[in-house]
Formats: structure tokens, C-alpha cells, sequence
């Protein structure tokens, strides 16, 4: 589970990393209010889970409540590579005088922990790390003694921080780590880390990645329900193995392994229609009766983004008459909010009945496709209308 920054910041927070006030809203006004509460300049920041949200005008500058509901109307609505801001949070601003970079990381290659570090943070990291690599001290961190006090000196030392910065900088380095091991992170990272005029150091981003085998071990229900894209809310209560993408082409198939290849045949397919992508990953199962089906469908049309399905089935136990009558359930279900083309694409098991009824049944929005690459294309030739 990947974390918004609000969570990050409270995660922090609770560690006694050094943090500023911050508050969440989803309206112009909320913003407005909880500039009031913080008071002085605040800075507005979209919480939606990808970098570089600085650079796309996800972070803006408020002087008073007025420019902070201002921004907050800028802000919210606005698609950030993909990701549509629903929320923002209101930061306390910071007198910045320098700022660093600091993460610790499961490497899975070297079967270990690393800690990357740098005195040259901020928004053009990952250009430094392409550019500089010698500027990021990257240090394994054994997973026995992890960081204490004088690893974390180590680091700083390492990262070129100055003299005077290295013990104050390593405290909040033991704490982040104290962070990532107690919360079974696989990622916590703080760009930028700050100095402040004030001579403080705080950590004004937080990026952190929990790891979903350790969930147990915790009690996370309502950082998790916040997590939640509506949609996959919803298809979380119908059970259905749902991840919402960023595409237009809808996706259902029946077994895991099926689906994501169609993924790949769409997103291929996309190129010659107008770049159009996947809009989801929805995997039906073995059993694809017309109720799941039809919660299926109402799931991906209920996706404002989505502006074709392909269906793709491979009949085995459960045959592809079954699926047949199970997509004409779920139409005869979903009455006019089948709004959106079809194309659906049958094989495997009574391939010949499932595509007779479907044939039959001639529905206006659904064409048969006959096989898995023609079916992609013509989804997504739909979706590029
Ligand atoms: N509370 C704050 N007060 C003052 N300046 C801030 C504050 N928060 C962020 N900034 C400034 O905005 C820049 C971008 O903020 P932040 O790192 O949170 O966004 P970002 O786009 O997620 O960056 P990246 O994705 O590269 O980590 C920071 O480097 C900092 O200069
Ligand atoms: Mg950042």
C-alpha cells in the first residue's frame, strides 16, 4: 500500500519526525478554513500518488486563507500524469534554506536494505541521480543493526553534510528508520528534507510504501479505506478483483493471467488509436455467472474515463454459453446503463453456442470479435472515436 503524503506526514508524525501542521481538505472552503487554523503563509499540495507534482503546479504558494481557497480551486479537479486531484493538503510554510534527500529502501537485488542520501534534494533528484550519480550516497543497511546513531552518521558523512548538520540530521535518520522497520515499510523516502532558516531540520514530503504481508501486524483499517478510489471501493464490496488504470478501454476477462495479457494486447492495440490505454484490470474468475458480470460492467461503465469494454473469455469449466447468457443478463440488468460499446470476444469451451447467443441476441453496443487481437483492436479503435 502506497501512502498519501497526509499519512506519510502523521506516520512521521507519530515517530517524532520532525514535521510541519498540516491539514487535508476537498473543498475550496475546507482549504480556506484550515489555512485559518494554521495561520501565515501555508503551502497547497495535491495529494495524489506520483511524483513530481511541484513541477505539474500541484504545490502552490498561499498568503493568507483568500489565496489559499484560490488555490485550492486551481489545484483540485487537476490531472497530474494521470491522477486526478481529490484532496489537498494544507502545510504550514516553511522558510526554506537548503534541502536534502533521505530514503531507506528494500533493494531486492542485493537482499538488503539501502539508504540513499543526498545535501543536493529537492524536486530535480531524480535528474541528479541520472546525472551525478556520486552526489547519492547509497549505503546497505543490514537488517540486523539497522540504522542507529552512528550508521546514521555514517550516512550524513557519506552525503556530504556539512560538520555542523550531521548530528542533527541523523537523529530524524534513526527516527525515519525507526519509521520504515516498526511499519514494515518497504519504502520511506523524504524529499525534501529541510533546512530552515530557523536552523531546523523537517521533512516537508513523505513518500512511504507499507508492506501488505506484514498488514496483519497492524491496525490500518481507516488509512486504508481513505486509500480507496470509489470505484474500487465499490468493486471491493462486490468482491470482484478490480485495479482501476488510467486508460478508456474498459478490461474483463476470467483468470489473472488472461486479463493482464489483454492489458498488454490493448495498450499495444492503443498505439495505432490514438494512444488510447486500458482504463482497469478486472478479473472475473472461473465462475463469470451474469451476476458478476453485470457488477463487473457496472463497475466499468460506471468509469466516467472509459469509453469502450472489451470482454475477453476463455470458456474452461465454466463454458462460453454460460458467459454468453451471463453478458446478456447483465445488459437485460443494467438496461440503459449500458451505455457504452461492447466488444466481446469468446473462446475455449461451447465457443459456437456462446457466440449464437450472443449473435442472436443482437444487441445494438456489442460486436463479437473473433479473435483476442482483432477484439483488442476494435475496442480500442471505439474507445479513440
Ligand atoms: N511546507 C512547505 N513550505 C515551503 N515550501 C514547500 C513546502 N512544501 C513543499 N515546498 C516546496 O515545494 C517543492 C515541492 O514539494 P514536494 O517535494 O512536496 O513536491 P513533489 O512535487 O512531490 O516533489 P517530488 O515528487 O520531486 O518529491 C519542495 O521541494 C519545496 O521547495
Ligand atoms: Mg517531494
Amino acid at each position: 500500500m502506497d501512502l498519501f503524503e497526509y499519512q506519510a506526514r502523521d506516520l512521521f508524525e507519530a515517530y517524532g519526525v520532525p514535521v510541519l501542521a498540516g491539514r487535508i481538505a476537498d473543498t475550496p472552503e475546507e482549504a480556506e478554513q484550515a489555512a485559518k487554523e494554521i495561520g501565515g503563509t501555508v503551502v497547497i499540495k495535491a495529494q495524489v500518488k506520483t511524483g513530481g507534482r511541484g513541477k505539474a503546479g500541484g504545490v502552490k504558494l498561499a498568503h493568507n486563507p483568500q489565496e489559499a481557497r484560490e488555490r485550492a480551486e486551481e489545484i483540485l479537479g487537476l490531472d497530474i500524469k494521470g491522477h486526478v486531484v481529490k484532496r489537498v493538503m494544507i502545510a504550514q510554510g516553511a522558510q526554506i534554506d537548503k534541502e536534502f534527500y533521505f530514503s531507506v529502501l528494500l533493494d531486492r537485488s542485493n537482499r538488503t536494505f539501502l539508504s540513499l542520501c543526498s545535501v543536493e534534494g529537492g524536486v530535480e533528484i531524480e535528474q541528479l541521480a541520472v546525472e551525478r550519480p556520486d552526489a547519492l550516497a547509497k549505503v546497505p543497511i543490514s537488517a540486523v543493526s539497522g540504522i542507529d546513531k552512528a550508521k546514521a552518521l555514517e550516512i550524513a558523512k557519506q552525503a556530504g553534510f556539512p560538520a555542523e548538520l550531521q548530528d542533527k540530521v541523523s537523529d530524524v535518520f534513526v527516527k525515519l528508520y525507526e519509521v520504515f522497520t516498526k511499519e514494515d515499510a518497504t519504502l520511506v523516502e523524504v524529499n525534501p528534507l529541510v533546512l530552515t532558516a530557523d536552523s531546523d531540520i523537517i521533512a516537508l514530503d513523505g513518500k512511504v510504501s507499507l508492506d501488505d504481508n506484514a498488514e496483519f501486524r497492524h491496525e490500518r483499517e481507516e488509512m486504508e479505506r481513505d486509500q480507496l478510489d470509489p470505484l474500487e471501493a465499490k468493486a471491493q464490496a462486490l468482491d470482484l478483483n478490480y485495479v482501476k488504470l488510467d486508460g478508456e478501454v474498459g478490461i474483463i476477462g476470467n483468470g489473472a493471467g488472461l486479463v493482464m495479457s489483454t492489458l498488454d494486447v490493448v495498450a499495444y492495440a492503443g498505439e495505432r488509436h490514438g494512444s488510447v490505454k486500458p482504463a482497469n484490470f478486472l478479473d472475473i474468475g472461473g465462475g463469470a455467472s451474469a451476476e458478476v458480470m453485470a457488477a463487473g460492467l457496472d463497475v466499468i461503465l460506471n468509469d466516467p474515463q472509459v469509453k469502450s469494454v472489451f470482454v475477453n473469455v476463455f470458456g474452461g469449466i465454466t463454458a462460453c454459453d454460460a458467459v454468453a447468457n451471463g453478458i446478456v443478463g447483465a445488459l437485460n440488468t443494467l438496461g440503459d446503463k449500458a451505455s457504452k460499446p461492447l466488444v466481446v470476444r469468446l473462446d475455449g469451451n461451447n465457443v459456437d453456442q456462446g457466440r449464437a447467443i450472443l449473435a442472436d441476441y443482437a444487441h445494438p453496443l456489442v460486436t463479437l470479435a473473433e479473435t483476442m487481437d482483432g477484439g483488442a483492436d476494435e475496442a480500442a479503435k471505439l474507445a479513440n472515436r
